[in-house]
């Protein structure tokens, strides 16, 4: 049998946790035509959410970027104008047409091999730039364009591209944005600033750890491959993982492995697949915490225990910029009070005591 539990890559189908309440508050905001941003931190399901929508929506040309990768402008053009032409019927459609359609300065070529588009603008040429951007009002039919780790946009230097994206795309008829990003204070300070490019440009959509919905996923996974569990035992996995998505699937995974042969999951087991779970993590996490400051490290081993921050040997404003510098970088959140985001680091950081 193999394990029913998948971490690390796009979930789709029977491997997606259906988010209908998600699902259906952006089916309706995009059918309506307006544009959205979705924000959360880092493995909550984000893609997933967005790739299932897509597969969801009809009537579109489908467009999904990933940002995660760019670090140029030439970068950025090349891959915004290949996955719009490749929704567009492919690029050897394009083969004839490109420099009729795109008229500019620049050089922009066709590499077959590579199935991409090879751009080289001049920054000092933003009409070059402002041409390319405009590629989607020069092909028929409605288009939906998910801009996905949107925050990466940053690593453009060379020119203000957010502004020049901004005052073209808000000239598109007929298509409708989906912004997404894992950088929760960069994607709001982009979004959600009066003095912003794209302020009110799109309705912001902050998606949360999944929620009663697990209970059925986990548990018919688990019932379906021949592994009995309990009430009690998801109700610690959940627990432990809060409805993380990545870490629901990751715990799960590891129980499946540890309880396959005796065909049962009890609680006791969970806490062996934690460690697990937590060992995978364990280099990601050590090398998170060398960059952090004495201060820092105080704030979060204080507030793994869930005790409050100011309970630290330190003053209150040391406690204050700590726990800003933390939020900044996501480590923390505040809703109502300050915690730690990732249920496995502040796991990790309480096995040290
Ligand atoms: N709706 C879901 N149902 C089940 N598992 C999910 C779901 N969404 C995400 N996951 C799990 O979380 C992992 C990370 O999801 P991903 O979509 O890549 O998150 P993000 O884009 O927010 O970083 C996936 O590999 C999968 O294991
Ligand atoms: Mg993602």
């Amino acid at each position: 049998m193999e394990n029913p539990f998948k971490f690390g890559m796009v979930v789709r189908g029977s491997d997606f946790c259906d988010r209908e309440k998600e699902m259906t508050d952006l089916i309706q905001i995009i059918n309506s035509g307006m544009s959205v941003t979705l924000i959360s931190p880092r493995r909550y399901g984000k893609t997933s959410l967005i790739i299932n929508l897509l597969d969801r929506l009809e009537g579109y040309k489908k467009v999904y970027i990933d940002l995660m990768s760019v670090v140029s402008l030439n970068s950025f053009l090349e891959k915004y104008s290949t996955e719009i032409l490749n929704s567009a019927g492919g690029l050897k459609k394009f083969i004839n047409k490109l420099n009729r359609m795109i008229k500019i300065s620049g050089k922009i070529s066709l590499d077959i091999g590579n199935l991409k588009l090879e751009i080289d603008v001049d920054p000092n040429a933003v009409d070059d730039v402002e041409k390319i951007i405009e590629l989607p009002s020069k092909i028929d039919g409605k288009f939906v364009i998910v801009i996905d780790e949107f925050q990466e946009v940053m690593n453009v230097t060379e020119i203000d591209l957010i502004s020049i994206l901004r005052k073209k795309f808000q000239f598109f008829q007929n298509t409708v944005f989906i912004f997404s990003g894992s950088k929760s204070s960069i994607m709001r300070e982009i979004f959600a600033n009066p003095s912003k490019p794209f302020y009110r440009f799109s309705q912001i959509y902050e998606l949360q750890n999944l929620g009663e919905e697990s209970k059925k996923f986990i548990m018919d996974k688990f019932r379906s491959s021949g592994v009995e569990i309990e009430d009690e035992t998801f109700e610690k996995i959940y627990e432990i993982t809060k409805g993380h998505a990545y870490y629901l699937q990751a715990l799960s995974y590891h129980l499946w492995f540890l309880v396959r042969e005796k065909k049962k999951a009890e609680v006791s087991d969970v806490y062996g697949a934690l460690k697990k779970v937590i060992f995978g993590e364990k280099a990601a996490f050590e090398s998170l915490w060398d960059d952090l400051t004495p201060n820092q490290k105080k704030v979060l081993k204080i507030l793994s225990r869930d005790l409050s921050p100011y309970s630290a040997r330190l003053s209150a404003g040391s406690v204050n910029r700590a726990l800003e510098s933390l939020k900044k970088i996501d480590l923390v959140d505040k809703n109502g009070e300050f915690r730690i985001t990732d249920p496995i680091f502040k796991a990790w950081l309480r096995s040290y005591e």
